[in-house]
C-alpha cells in the first residue's frame, strides 16, 4: 500500500493523499487582481489529482507585493476576482485550496522573472520605496528599504489580518503564512537582513516576535476550524545567518500558538547563499522539523519521482511532500505517481475514459459505459 496516497490530517482539514501543489507566483494579476490567467492555470492543477492546491504568494497590500502584477488580497476588486476563480475551480473539482499570504519587504518592487527580476528602482515607473526590518537592501547595489517604526508594524499586521478576513469571506480551506524565500518575515528572522536594536532585533526571541505576532493575527482572523501554518527557510546558507536551530525554535514558537503544519524551504534571504542543491535537498531540514516540533511537515524542492516522494513519508522524513517545477511540468504528476505505487487517485468523471487499460482501477469510482 503507498503511503503517500494515504489521507493526511492539517488541523481539521482532511486530505485525499499526500501530494500538495506548492504556491507558485504567475507575476500575471492586475492591481493584484486575477484574471482568466489564474482560472486555467489552477483549473488545470485543480484536476491533478493533487488533495491541496496552494496558492501563490499572495499580498496583503499593494507594495508588499514583489513585482506589480503579484496576485494581491487587500481590495474588494481583488476579492471579487479570487471568488470567481475560486468558484470555477470548486464546482469543478474536490481539491482542496489554501493560500499563501505574503509581504515582500525590501524584495519588494521587482521586475518579473521573465523580465531578469531586478529590482524596480522606486524613481522607475512601476517602481516603489520597498519596507523591511532594516535599511539594509537585499543587495549592495540596490535601493535601500525603509526600517519600519512602529506605525509601520501595525500597519503591516493589520494588512495581513485583514486578508486574513478575505480569505475566510472566499471560504479558503487553510492558510499558508509566508516566512520563507527572503521576504519580509523571514528578513524579520535573519541576522542578515534584521539590524534592529529594539524589542525586534538581536536575540532570536526578539527576531522571532513580529512573525510570531503575525502568525498571531492571522490565527485570530481566520476560522478557529481552519488550519493555519506557515512556510519557513530553514536555513539561509550562509554563515551566521538563520539556520536549523532557529527553524525548530521558531516552529515550536508557532506550534503552541496553533500551528497546524510547517513547510520547510530554504533560502532567498542572500545573494551570498550557497545551496547544495540535489534531489530532495531540503528533506534533512523536514526530517528535523518533523523530529523535533512533532507538527504535520511537508517536505519540498526537487522531489520529482513518484519512488523518492512514497520513500519521504514511508522513512518518516515529512508528512507529505510539496511539489512545484514538476508540476508545470506534468500537471497529472499525481496520475502517473498513483499508477506507478499502486494506489488510486481521484480524477474528473469527464477523463475517465483516459485510464489506461493496463491500470484498470487507477480512478476512484471511475465507471463507463455507452449504447
Ligand atoms: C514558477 C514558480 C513560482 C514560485 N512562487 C512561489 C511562491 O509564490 N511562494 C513560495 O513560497 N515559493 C514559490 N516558489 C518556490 C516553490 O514553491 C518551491 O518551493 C520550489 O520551486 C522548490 O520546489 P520544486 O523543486 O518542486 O520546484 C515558486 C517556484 C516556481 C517554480
Amino acid at each position: 500500500m503507498s503511503q503517500l496516497f494515504e489521507s493526511l490530517k492539517i488541523g481539521n482539514l482532511q486530505l485525499d493523499n499526500r501530494i500538495i501543489i506548492a504556491p507558485m507566483c504567475q507575476y500575471s494579476a492586475t492591481e493584484g487582481t486575477p484574471g482568466d490567467w489564474h482560472l486555467i492555470h489552477l483549473g488545470h492543477l485543480a484536476l491533478s489529482g493533487a488533495s491541496l492546491l496552494i496558492l501563490e504568494a499572495t499580498a496583503v497590500s499593494p507594495e508588499g507585493r514583489i513585482t506589480p502584477w503579484d496576485l494581491g488580497l487587500y481590495s474588494d476588486a481583488n476579492e471579487e476576482g479570487l471568488a470567481r476563480v475560486l468558484g470555477a475551480i470548486r464546482s469543478n473539482s474536490p481539491i482542496r485550496i489554501g493560500m499563501q499570504l505574503a509581504h515582500a519587504g525590501r524584495k519588494a518592487s521587482s521586475r518579473a522573472p521573465w523580465e531578469g527580476g531586478a529590482q524596480i528602482r522606486p524613481e522607475e515607473p512601476g517602481g516603489w520605496k520597498a519596507s523591511a526590518p532594516s535599511a539594509v537592501p537585499h543587495s549592495p547595489s540596490e535601493d535601500s528599504p525603509l526600517a519600519l517604526d512602529p506605525d509601520g508594524l501595525r500597519t503591516v499586521r493589520a494588512a495581513f489580518a485583514t486578508a486574513a478576513r478575505r480569505a475566510a469571506r472566499l471560504g479558503l480551506d487553510g492558510l499558508e503564512i509566508h516566512a520563507a524565500h527572503g521576504y519580509l518575515l523571514h528578513q524579520f528572522l535573519s541576522p542578515l537582513a534584521n539590524r534592529r536594536d529594539d524589542a525586534y532585533g538581536g536575540s532570536l526571541e526578539n527576531r522571532m516576535r513580529f512573525p510570531l505576532e503575525v502568525f498571531e493575527v492571522v490565527r485570530d482572523a481566520f476560522p478557529a476550524d481552519k488550519p493555519v501554518w506557515a512556510r519557513i527557510s530553514a536555513t539561509d546558507w550562509v554563515p551566521g545567518g538563520w539556520d536549523i536551530d532557529g527553524t525548530v525554535a521558531l516552529s515550536k514558537a508557532l506550534k503552541e500558538r496553533g500551528c497546524a503544519a510547517i513547510h520547510v524551504s530554504s533560502g532567498g534571504v542572500s545573494p551570498q547563499q550557497n545551496i547544495k542543491l540535489g534531489p530532495g535537498y531540503q528533506v534533512p531540514h523536514a526530517r528535523r522539523v518533523k523530529a523535533d516540533v512533532g507538527l504535520p511537515t511537508i517536505a519540498v524542492g526537487l522531489i520529482t519521482e513518484p519512488e523518492q516522494a512514497e520513500s519521504i513519508i514511508a522513512n518518516s522524513e515529512a508528512d507529505a511532500v510539496s511539489l512545484a517545477r514538476a508540476m508545470l511540468y506534468d500537471p497529472r504528476w499525481p496520475w502517473h505517481a498513483a499508477a506507478k505505487l499502486g494506489a488510486r487517485v481521484r480524477a474528473p468523471q469527464q477523463y475517465w475514459r483516459s485510464q489506461p487499460r493496463e491500470f484498470k482501477d487507477l480512478f476512484e469510482s471511475a465507471t463507463f459505459g455507452a449504447r
